[in-house]
């Protein structure tokens, strides 16, 4: 089982404040103080249904030099799997259990020109490399998707320190911002970082692997939460194991597999590294691919998935559902032309074999 070094501290929260339609902004102060770069993020255990803990991870928002403040901002997801829902009920004065600020997403200092490209609560981790190119004096953009202004945390704030170096696509105003359109504006050799909705990033890396660009000029978080379809139950065999489970819409397959004693392989549980992956021998339903791992390319046989963020639903469009005979092959539900749900009544069910 891969691992990572982390300490577990106290943090009291001394600020809460709404920020935007559904966001909330979280301002802890940890016990033991560490400096936050930024793309940071920190892992904080939440309580699941008042009683269940688990962990989510957030992006430092913001922090002081030393770090004895350190500002989160949670998106209450419709999806959720209870995590903001715990998040959004803290108060002042609550004492969480959080990480020191862990690095997965960092600012590489020093290329020719930046882009960034935020979408939703994704500016929370692109927020501070705005202000720390803004600070060096570097070349950027600052790209911010959102559907609604009201919608957008920081929007006002980001468009005063940043002026025309922030574009804001605002769905509702100007429509559906175009991909390929925002990378024909990208200097051919600038970094391009991203946080957004899965839909979103995956859109960019189409379109940045068909203009031939370097693909390590790449970059991007994801926290593996949002997908193509609502998370709903399914049922997961491991043969290997002798297990069959059903995972719940408020647990990922790994957590799943991990409650039944199974010894899961992973590392950033985000569906960026592909260590938790998972041949899939037999499907019924469509895969809800929401890692960022997979090209395309190798979704779409639908042979593997991350079982640490992926999920499978029984509906799931055209080439799958109550067309697809039990335990074939189903197709991927892997652009959105392809992702409308149709529910078939009953549970979707995947056996795999653990790699
Ligand atoms: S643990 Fe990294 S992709 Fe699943």
């Amino acid at each position: 089982m891969a691992d990572k070094h982390v300490e577990w501290q106290d943090a009291t929260v001394v600020e809460c404040a709404d920020v935007a339609l559904g966001i909330r902004r979280i301002v802890l102060a940890p016990s033991r103080p560490a400096p936050a770069k930024p793309g940071a993020h920190v892992d904080v255990v939440v309580r699941l249904e008042g009683e269940r803990e688990d962990e989510r991870s957030y992006s430092v928002v913001d922090a002081s030099a030393d770090g004895d403040r350190i500002a989160l901002s949670v998106f209450r997801a419709p999806m959720s799997r209870g995590g903001s829902l715990f998040m959004h009920g803290l108060q002042p004065g609550d004492v969480l259990r959080i990480t020191q600020p862990l690095q997965d997403f960092p600012l590489r200092v020093g290329a020719p020109s930046y882009v960034l490209v935020a979408g939703g609560v994704g500016i929370t981790a692109i927020l501070g490399m705005a202000s720390l190119l803004q600070r060096l004096g570097f070349d950027y953009v600052l790209h911010y998707v959102g559907s609604r202004r009201e919608r957008m945390a920081y929007l006002a704030e980001l468009e005063a320190a940043h002026g025309d170096r922030l574009v804001a696509h605002v769905t509702e105003e100007s429509g559906r911002m175009s991909v390929d359109a925002l990378l024909a504006t990208v200097p051919a050799d600038a970094e391009l970082y991203m946080c957004g909705p899965i839909r979103l990033m995956e859109a960019i890396r189409r379109s940045w692997e068909r203009s031939d660009r370097d693909i390590t000029a790449l970059r991007y978080e994801t926290f593996g939460n949002s997908g193509w379809f609502e998370a709903e139950p399914f049922e997961v065999e491991v043969p290997q194991y002798g297990v069959t489970i059903e995972v719940q819409p408020s647990e990922s397959m790994l957590e799943a597999l991990e409650r039944a004693g199974v010894d899961m392989m992973y590392d950033c549980r985000r569906g960026e590294c592909g260590l938790c992956e998972m041949r899939i021998l037999g499907l019924e339903g469509a895969v809800d691919h929401r890692d960022v791992f997979y090209s395309e390319r190798q979704k779409a046989p639908n042979s593997k998935m991350c079982g640490c963020v992926s999920r499978v639903v029984a509906g799931g469009g055209d080439r799958a559902g109550a067309g697809s005979p039990p335990l074939d092959r189903a197709a991927s539900p892997s652009s959105p032309a392809s992702a409308e749900y149709r529910p078939t009544g009953r549970m979707a069910r995947v056996v795999v074999e653990l790699t």
